[in-house]
């Protein structure tokens, strides 16, 4: 299984995007995580922008959206809300062919960042995608100068992102098979 793995904040020292490089380093074998890392590279969506002549980073992200079989999202909460960059690299994938159905997981790192997860959920759903519960955790780390390493060596977070990494996994797979079959006995 391919993961790409996307963070929802540019901050060079972002807890979020540390966490999807520990689960990167922490996936079982059989499943790669590869980490998107062109959310502020994205021009600012205008439909306008829109068509046969996509942005190259555009193309870019929607190819990697395409060639992975699912996502996993860490995205922190600003003004109760999503932020504006990630927000914009998720409205140039509503036009997409390559994001509907993809499963998604989805990693939060405050249990009190409730507004901004709701809203991830409202959004993503709208979008077609495929939320996975069993995979979607909250990570309460304590410090935000928590590195990768420091994650990786964490045994409750480690334990909690290789298990969430799992059952995405199996789950994803389990829901493919499911739309293949009610395809299948559509098409009959
Ligand atoms: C502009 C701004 C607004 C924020 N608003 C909220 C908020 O509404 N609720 C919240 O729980 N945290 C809020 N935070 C805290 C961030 O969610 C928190 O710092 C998070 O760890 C940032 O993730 P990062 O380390 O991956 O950059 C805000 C931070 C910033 C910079």
């Amino acid at each position: 299984m391919r993961i790409l793995a996307v963070s929802g904040s540019l901050r060079a020292a972002s807890l979020n995007s540390a966490v999807l490089e520990a689960a990167r380093r922490l996936a079982p074998p059989g499943i790669t995580i590869s980490i998107y890392g062109g959310v502020g590279d994205l021009p600012h969506f205008s439909p306008d922008l829109e068509g046969e002549a996509n942005p190259a980073a555009v193309m870019d992200l929607r190819a990697r959206v395409g060639q992975c079989d699912g996502l996993l999202i860490a995205c922190p909460e600003y003004a109760h809300g999503v932020p504006g960059a990630f927000k914009n690299a998720l409205d140039w994938l509503v036009g997409s062919v390559e994001f509907p159905e993809k499963p998604v997981a989805l990693i939060n790192l405050s249990a009190r960042s409730v507004h901004a997860q709701a809203s991830l959920r409202e959004i993503l759903t709208t979008m077609s995608a495929r939320i996975v519960p069993s995979a979607c955790i909250t990570l309460s780390i304590p410090s935000r100068t928590f590195v990768a390493d420091d994650i990786v060596a964490h045994p409750e977070f480690s334990a909690q992102l290789r298990a969430a990494i799992t059952a995405f996994a199996q789950e994803a797979f389990a829901q493919e098979a499911d739309v293949g079959a009610a395809q299948l006995s559509h098409a009959k």
